[in-house]
Protein backbone atom coordinates (compact mmCIF):
# COMPACT_ATOMS: atom_id res chain seq x y z
CA UNK A 1 0.00 0.00 0.00
CA UNK A 2 1.80 3.49 -0.97
CA UNK A 3 0.39 5.82 1.44
CA UNK A 4 1.05 10.40 0.45
CA UNK A 5 1.88 11.98 3.94
CA UNK A 6 1.93 16.05 3.36
CA UNK A 7 2.33 18.78 5.56
CA UNK A 8 0.73 22.26 6.68
CA UNK A 9 -1.66 23.67 4.22
CA UNK A 10 -3.00 26.93 6.02
CA UNK A 11 -6.39 27.18 3.10
CA UNK A 12 -7.92 30.80 3.63
CA UNK A 13 -11.22 30.47 1.85
CA UNK A 14 -10.97 33.87 -0.73
CA UNK A 15 -14.76 34.68 0.99
CA UNK A 16 -13.48 34.35 4.56
CA UNK A 17 -14.37 37.93 5.94
CA UNK A 18 -11.26 38.55 8.20
CA UNK A 19 -9.59 40.89 6.22
CA UNK A 20 -7.08 42.30 9.34
CA UNK A 21 -5.69 39.10 9.79
CA UNK A 22 -5.93 37.66 5.57
CA UNK A 23 -3.29 41.31 5.09
CA UNK A 24 -1.01 39.97 7.62
CA UNK A 25 -1.13 36.05 6.51
CA UNK A 26 -1.41 36.55 2.71
CA UNK A 27 1.80 34.36 2.38
CA UNK A 28 -0.54 31.77 3.15
CA UNK A 29 -3.94 33.48 2.28
CA UNK A 30 -2.66 33.62 -1.57
CA UNK A 31 -1.09 30.28 -1.60
CA UNK A 32 -4.16 28.07 -2.33
CA UNK A 33 -3.30 27.89 -6.16
CA UNK A 34 -0.34 26.04 -5.84
CA UNK A 35 -2.40 23.04 -4.21
CA UNK A 36 -3.15 21.90 -8.22
CA UNK A 37 0.99 21.09 -8.23
CA UNK A 38 0.52 19.15 -5.18
CA UNK A 39 -2.38 17.41 -6.47
CA UNK A 40 -0.49 16.60 -9.76
CA UNK A 41 2.36 15.30 -8.16
CA UNK A 42 -0.09 12.85 -6.25
CA UNK A 43 -2.01 12.00 -9.63
CA UNK A 44 1.57 10.89 -10.66
CA UNK A 45 2.18 8.71 -7.89
CA UNK A 46 -1.66 7.31 -7.22
CA UNK A 47 -1.57 6.59 -3.49
CA UNK A 48 -3.76 4.62 -1.82
CA UNK A 49 -4.08 6.96 0.91
CA UNK A 50 -3.28 10.48 1.73
CA UNK A 51 -2.53 11.92 5.32
CA UNK A 52 -2.26 15.00 5.82
CA UNK A 53 -0.47 16.40 8.90
CA UNK A 54 -2.95 19.18 10.00
CA UNK A 55 -3.10 23.25 9.72
CA UNK A 56 -5.68 22.15 6.72
CA UNK A 57 -6.65 25.52 7.58
CA UNK A 58 -4.81 28.90 8.59
CA UNK A 59 -7.71 29.57 11.53
CA UNK A 60 -10.62 27.89 11.85
CA UNK A 61 -14.06 29.35 10.16
CA UNK A 62 -16.63 27.46 8.43
CA UNK A 63 -15.94 29.07 4.95
CA UNK A 64 -12.15 27.99 5.29
CA UNK A 65 -13.05 24.66 6.33
CA UNK A 66 -15.55 24.49 3.50
CA UNK A 67 -12.89 25.63 1.23
CA UNK A 68 -10.28 23.37 2.45
CA UNK A 69 -12.27 20.37 2.20
CA UNK A 70 -13.81 21.64 -1.55
CA UNK A 71 -9.84 21.84 -1.98
CA UNK A 72 -8.93 17.84 -1.05
CA UNK A 73 -11.94 16.40 -2.24
CA UNK A 74 -10.22 17.17 -5.87
CA UNK A 75 -7.27 14.45 -5.09
CA UNK A 76 -10.40 11.45 -5.46
CA UNK A 77 -8.13 9.63 -3.07
CA UNK A 78 -9.54 8.39 0.51
CA UNK A 79 -7.41 10.60 3.32
CA UNK A 80 -7.11 11.44 6.73
CA UNK A 81 -5.64 14.04 9.25
CA UNK A 82 -4.26 14.35 12.27
CA UNK A 83 -5.31 18.26 14.08
CA UNK A 84 -2.77 21.35 13.71
CA UNK A 85 -3.12 24.25 16.32
CA UNK A 86 -4.49 26.50 13.29
CA UNK A 87 -7.43 24.18 12.70
CA UNK A 88 -9.21 25.28 15.77
CA UNK A 89 -8.09 29.16 15.81
CA UNK A 90 -5.09 31.50 15.28
CA UNK A 91 -2.59 32.95 17.80
CA UNK A 92 -5.51 35.16 19.19
CA UNK A 93 -3.18 35.19 22.64
CA UNK A 94 -0.23 37.07 20.79
CA UNK A 95 -2.01 39.11 17.50
CA UNK A 96 -4.98 41.36 18.17
CA UNK A 97 -5.43 41.61 14.64
CA UNK A 98 -6.54 37.25 14.38
CA UNK A 99 -10.24 36.91 14.43
CA UNK A 100 -12.55 35.45 16.35
CA UNK A 101 -13.11 31.59 16.86
CA UNK A 102 -15.81 29.17 18.00
CA UNK A 103 -14.50 27.68 21.25
CA UNK A 104 -12.37 24.15 20.64
CA UNK A 105 -15.35 21.55 21.37
CA UNK A 106 -17.57 23.52 18.96
CA UNK A 107 -14.77 23.92 16.48
CA UNK A 108 -14.15 19.88 16.92
CA UNK A 109 -17.94 19.36 16.48
CA UNK A 110 -17.91 21.78 13.27
CA UNK A 111 -15.25 19.62 11.97
CA UNK A 112 -17.09 15.92 12.48
CA UNK A 113 -20.02 17.88 10.61
CA UNK A 114 -18.37 17.72 7.85
CA UNK A 115 -16.79 13.92 8.15
CA UNK A 116 -13.26 14.92 9.74
CA UNK A 117 -12.27 12.81 12.54
CA UNK A 118 -9.86 14.85 14.58
CA UNK A 119 -9.03 12.73 17.53
CA UNK A 120 -6.79 9.52 18.38
CA UNK A 121 -7.09 6.73 15.92
CA UNK A 122 -5.46 3.60 14.72
CA UNK A 123 -5.73 2.44 10.79
CA UNK A 124 -4.35 -0.79 9.57
CA UNK A 125 -2.41 0.00 6.76
CA UNK A 126 -1.59 -3.11 4.98
CA UNK A 127 0.25 -4.82 8.01
CA UNK A 128 1.42 -1.34 9.38
CA UNK A 129 -0.75 0.04 11.84
CA UNK A 130 -0.73 4.09 11.55
CA UNK A 131 -1.31 5.60 14.81
CA UNK A 132 -2.56 9.51 14.53
CA UNK A 133 -2.32 11.43 17.45
CA UNK A 134 -4.00 14.51 18.94
CA UNK A 135 -1.54 17.16 19.76
CA UNK A 136 -2.49 20.37 18.35
CA UNK A 137 -1.96 22.35 21.64
CA UNK A 138 0.90 20.57 21.98
CA UNK A 139 -0.18 18.02 24.51
CA UNK A 140 -1.77 14.80 23.97
CA UNK A 141 -5.50 13.50 25.43
CA UNK A 142 -5.79 12.13 28.64
CA UNK A 143 -5.08 8.16 28.82
CA UNK A 144 -2.72 8.07 24.71
CA UNK A 145 0.21 6.72 26.53
CA UNK A 146 -1.55 4.04 26.95
CA UNK A 147 -3.81 3.55 24.28
CA UNK A 148 -0.51 3.46 22.09
CA UNK A 149 1.13 1.32 23.94
CA UNK A 150 -1.99 -1.18 23.28
CA UNK A 151 -1.71 -0.76 20.03
CA UNK A 152 1.40 -1.17 19.41
CA UNK A 153 1.51 -4.47 21.50
CA UNK A 154 -0.76 -5.84 18.88
CA UNK A 155 1.12 -5.04 15.79
CA UNK A 156 4.17 -5.43 14.61
CA UNK A 157 4.98 -2.48 12.71
CA UNK A 158 3.63 0.93 13.29
CA UNK A 159 3.72 4.48 12.52
CA UNK A 160 2.62 7.79 14.59
CA UNK A 161 1.45 10.68 12.78
CA UNK A 162 1.23 13.58 14.52
CA UNK A 163 1.36 17.07 14.31
CA UNK A 164 3.65 18.20 17.28
CA UNK A 165 6.79 16.70 17.28
CA UNK A 166 7.87 14.63 20.31
CA UNK A 167 9.79 16.09 22.67
CA UNK A 168 13.20 14.36 22.62
CA UNK A 169 16.75 15.87 23.08
CA UNK A 170 17.17 15.13 19.63
CA UNK A 171 14.46 16.59 18.20
CA UNK A 172 14.78 19.69 20.18
CA UNK A 173 18.60 20.52 19.75
CA UNK A 174 17.10 19.95 15.31
CA UNK A 175 14.90 22.39 15.68
CA UNK A 176 17.11 24.71 17.49
CA UNK A 177 19.82 23.98 14.95
CA UNK A 178 17.53 25.39 12.22
CA UNK A 179 15.82 28.43 13.81
CA UNK A 180 17.43 28.89 16.91
CA UNK A 181 14.39 31.46 18.44
CA UNK A 182 12.23 29.05 18.11
CA UNK A 183 9.85 28.20 21.23
CA UNK A 184 9.92 24.65 22.38
CA UNK A 185 7.22 24.89 24.48
CA UNK A 186 5.06 24.80 21.64
CA UNK A 187 7.14 23.23 18.87
CA UNK A 188 7.64 19.63 20.43
CA UNK A 189 5.03 18.35 22.51
CA UNK A 190 6.33 20.03 25.62
CA UNK A 191 2.87 19.12 27.99
CA UNK A 192 3.49 15.44 26.94
CA UNK A 193 7.75 15.01 27.69
CA UNK A 194 7.40 11.22 28.51
CA UNK A 195 5.26 9.99 25.63
CA UNK A 196 8.65 8.80 23.53
CA UNK A 197 9.91 6.72 26.76
CA UNK A 198 6.60 5.65 27.60
CA UNK A 199 4.93 4.35 24.18
CA UNK A 200 7.22 5.19 21.03
CA UNK A 201 10.94 3.84 21.75
CA UNK A 202 10.77 0.13 20.66
CA UNK A 203 7.95 -0.01 19.35
CA UNK A 204 7.23 2.92 16.73
CA UNK A 205 9.73 2.04 13.19
CA UNK A 206 8.67 5.99 11.66
CA UNK A 207 7.11 8.99 13.07
CA UNK A 208 5.88 12.09 10.80
CA UNK A 209 5.08 15.55 12.19
CA UNK A 210 4.17 18.99 10.46
CA UNK A 211 4.09 22.30 12.20
CA UNK A 212 7.83 23.78 11.62
CA UNK A 213 7.23 24.04 7.77
CA UNK A 214 10.39 22.97 7.85
CA UNK A 215 11.95 19.50 6.88
CA UNK A 216 13.93 17.56 8.66
CA UNK A 217 14.83 13.71 10.22
CA UNK A 218 16.37 13.07 13.16
CA UNK A 219 16.43 9.17 14.05
CA UNK A 220 16.42 8.12 17.72
CA UNK A 221 16.71 4.59 18.71
CA UNK A 222 15.38 2.23 15.39
CA UNK A 223 11.98 5.10 15.40
CA UNK A 224 13.01 7.60 11.89
CA UNK A 225 10.91 11.13 13.10
CA UNK A 226 10.83 12.83 10.16
CA UNK A 227 9.81 16.61 9.63
CA UNK A 228 7.69 17.53 6.78
CA UNK A 229 7.65 21.36 5.35
CA UNK A 230 4.41 23.16 4.38
CA UNK A 231 2.44 21.41 1.97
CA UNK A 232 1.94 24.19 -0.12
CA UNK A 233 3.81 26.83 -1.81
CA UNK A 234 3.57 30.24 0.14
CA UNK A 235 2.99 33.37 -1.56
CA UNK A 236 6.04 35.49 -1.90
CA UNK A 237 7.88 33.75 0.83
CA UNK A 238 9.83 30.71 0.54
CA UNK A 239 9.64 27.78 3.17
CA UNK A 240 12.59 25.61 2.72
CA UNK A 241 11.43 22.38 0.88
CA UNK A 242 7.53 23.72 0.29
CA UNK A 243 5.16 22.03 -1.62
CA UNK A 244 7.03 18.40 -1.09
CA UNK A 245 4.99 15.30 -0.42
CA UNK A 246 6.32 12.18 1.32
CA UNK A 247 5.73 8.40 -0.09
CA UNK A 248 5.81 5.28 1.88
CA UNK A 249 5.55 2.00 0.55
CA UNK A 250 4.39 -0.02 3.64
CA UNK A 251 5.63 -3.07 1.83
CA UNK A 252 8.73 -1.84 2.67
CA UNK A 253 10.51 -2.96 5.93
CA UNK A 254 10.93 -0.18 8.29
CA UNK A 255 8.88 2.75 6.69
CA UNK A 256 11.70 4.18 4.10
CA UNK A 257 10.14 7.42 2.69
CA UNK A 258 10.75 8.25 -0.71
CA UNK A 259 10.73 12.74 -1.51
CA UNK A 260 8.86 14.44 -4.80
CA UNK A 261 8.73 17.79 -4.98
FE1 LIG B 1 1.37 25.25 10.46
Amino acid sequence: MRIALIGDLHFVSPDDPSCRWRERRRHFAEAWPSFARTVALLREESPDLVVFLGDLVDYYSDENRDFALNQLDALKVPWLVTPGNHDFSPAAETDDTAPECPDPDEVRRRWAARGVAMGNRSVDADGVRLLLVDSPDSSVPEGTADWMRAETEGSARNVLITHVPLNTPEMADYILSVEPRRDLRKYVQSKAPTLFDDAVRGRVEAVFSGHLHFPGHVQVDATAMHLLPLGLCASGKAYRGQGRICLLDTSEKNSPVRIRE
